[in-house]
């Protein structure tokens, strides 16, 4: 009798440890229901589908390349489409231009992922997304993110690059000594996440009414504000709502300054940065007491413990794709691969990517998993519509009838004419009254190079 329980036991105890070792996403899903009972609502939870269509307004400076990885990653795993920007746009649609359904590439016309930078016009963003598309957006704490913005935009920016000595005190001191609202580039030196959300970034400081306006919409549109702060939380709530598993939301921090490029806030520096980004403040002090709501009701055992396991299976993949650890972080210039090397705003800052050593990759699909890993946005953006041209011309060779044919060929017109329409729009622009647009689409060329 007692035999038999004992054996009952070690039965129990090595077939879960089986499980929790070899069951790889399983004992994964298997461990996060175990700590999470508030994740079953409803006894089938664990088998609804993915949510694949996502709209991710990607937000300056606030660690939102990495989360456009994430999401180019199971748009490519998933076969699904990514909208892209046209030529003209370069990588972003035409920001600081407020989005338009003319700045997305024909070849990606339906899309069910979108994520390049963009100033948002949500009622236009939705005639582009499904109905059901889920809209998602991160923001940083203000003064972290001013820093970071006026060392990388310190050369582009013309109220930076009027600054005595690029001094960030200076700037602080006296901003409307320096800042013009109408430069082409005014978006990048106050409440810039405002201005990417379709806001006006120069309201009045005590516009409450404004910024209570304000966070209203970002709230109806939204269905999820991460926070750069806490972005493996941030993470874990995404995951939640999409439904995707723990392999989706994996990640490698991207487009990063390096170490020297940072530099500390002095004190009443991040005081001064909050009133002049005042919109900003607002909106990140809102959003991150929502954020934290969200994660009391998951719980926060349940949290700490899906954000351990992030960790751990972060961990492994690194291991599994770079040996021991993430490769050195490199600045562009050392970086021997031209394809992983990350853009660079200008001679003063460092941005650093990774540079996989030779030997590192593995065999066959893996290798491409582990490059696409540490892919910058550029080479990405390039990639996924080499990929999507493809599938389309492929779709259409395949196509037999005659009349089928000739609806396609009527519709490759209809694309070459809208081509065709933005071009002029754009070079107009340049000649004619509004300069300042065409300068502004030649700023964000000169990005791509
Ligand atoms: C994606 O497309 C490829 C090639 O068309 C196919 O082999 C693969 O099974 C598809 N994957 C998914 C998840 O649909
Ligand atoms: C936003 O898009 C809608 C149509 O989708 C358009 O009517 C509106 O004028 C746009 N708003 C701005 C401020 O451009
Ligand atoms: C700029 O730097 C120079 C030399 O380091 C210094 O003399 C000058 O006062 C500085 N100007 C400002 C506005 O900080
Ligand atoms: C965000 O809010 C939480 C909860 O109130 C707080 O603990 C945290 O410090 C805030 N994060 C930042 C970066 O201010
Ligand atoms: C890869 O090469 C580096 C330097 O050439 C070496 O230090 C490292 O041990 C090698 N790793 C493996 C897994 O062979």
């Amino acid at each position: 009798m007692s035999q038999k329980k004992i054996f009952l036991v070690l039965l129990v105890i090595s077939s879960v440890s089986l499980l929790l070792h070899h069951g790889g996403h399983f004992s994964w899903t298997l461990k996060a229901f175990l700590g999470c009972p508030a994740l079953r609502p409803h006894p089938s939870a664990g088998l609804k589908p993915k949510h694949t269509s996502v709209a991710f307004l990607k937000t300056h400076k606030t660690a939102s390349t990495t989360v456009q990885n994430i999401l180019f990653r199971f748009a490519e795993r998933h076969n699904l489409t990514v909208g892209l920007p046209v030529q003209a746009c370069a990588h972003q649609f035409c920001y600081p231009h407020r989005f338009s359904r003319r700045y997305v590439h024909p070849h990606t016309t339906h899309p069910q992922i979108i994520a390049s930078h963009m100033r948002l016009n949500a009622s236009e963003l939705r005639r582009l997304m499904p109905p059901d598309a889920v809209y998602v957006t991160i923001l940083r704490e203000p003064a972290a993110m001013f820093e970071s913005l006026f060392s990388y935009y310190n050369q582009h920016c013309g109220s930076f690059r009027r600054v005595p000595n690029g001094s960030l005190e200076a700037f602080l001191d006296g901003p409307l000594r320096y800042y013009r609202p109408r430069d082409m580039d005014a978006m990048f030196a106050r409440n810039t996440l405002t201005y990417d959300l379709g806001g006006e970034k120069d309201r009045p400081p005590g516009d409450v009414a404004y910024a209570g306006e304000l966070i209203r919409d970002v709230e109806r549109t939204f269905s999820l504000v991460m926070i750069a702060e806490h972005f493996d939380e941030s993470l874990v709530l995404l995951r939640h709502l999409l439904n995707w598993d723990l392999e989706d939301i994996l990640y490698v921090k991207l487009n990063m300054r390096s170490p020297g490029s940072r530099r500390s806030l002095g004190l009443g520096l991040p005081a001064q940065i909050r009133a002049w980004n005042w919109l900003d403040a607002r909106l990140y002090d809102h959003f991150n007491a929502s954020l934290w709501r969200r994660l009391d009701e998951l719980g926060s055992a349940c949290v700490e413990r899906e954000v351990r396991l992030l960790r751990l299976a972060r961990d492994r993949l690194v291991r599994g794709c770079f040996g021991g650890q993430l490769p050195l972080l490199r600045t562009s210039a050392q970086i021997e691969n031209k394809e992983l090397r990350p853009w660079q705003p200008s001679a003063m800052v460092d941005i650093v990517g990774y540079d996989l050593p030779p030997n590192g990759t593995r065999p066959g699909g893996q290798a491409q998993e582990c490059l696409k890993l540490v892919l910058p946005e550029v080479q990405y953006s390039r990639r996924l519509l080499r990929i999507q041209s493809l599938r389309q011309r492929r779709a259409s060779s395949a196509r037999p009838s005659a009349p089928l044919r000739s609806t396609l060929a009527r519709r490759r017109l209809h694309v070459g004419s809208a081509r065709n329409a933005l071009g002029p729009t754009l070079t107009q622009r340049a000649a004619g009254p509004q300069a300042r647009a065409g300068a502004l689409s030649r700023f964000s060329r000169r990005q791509l190079s």
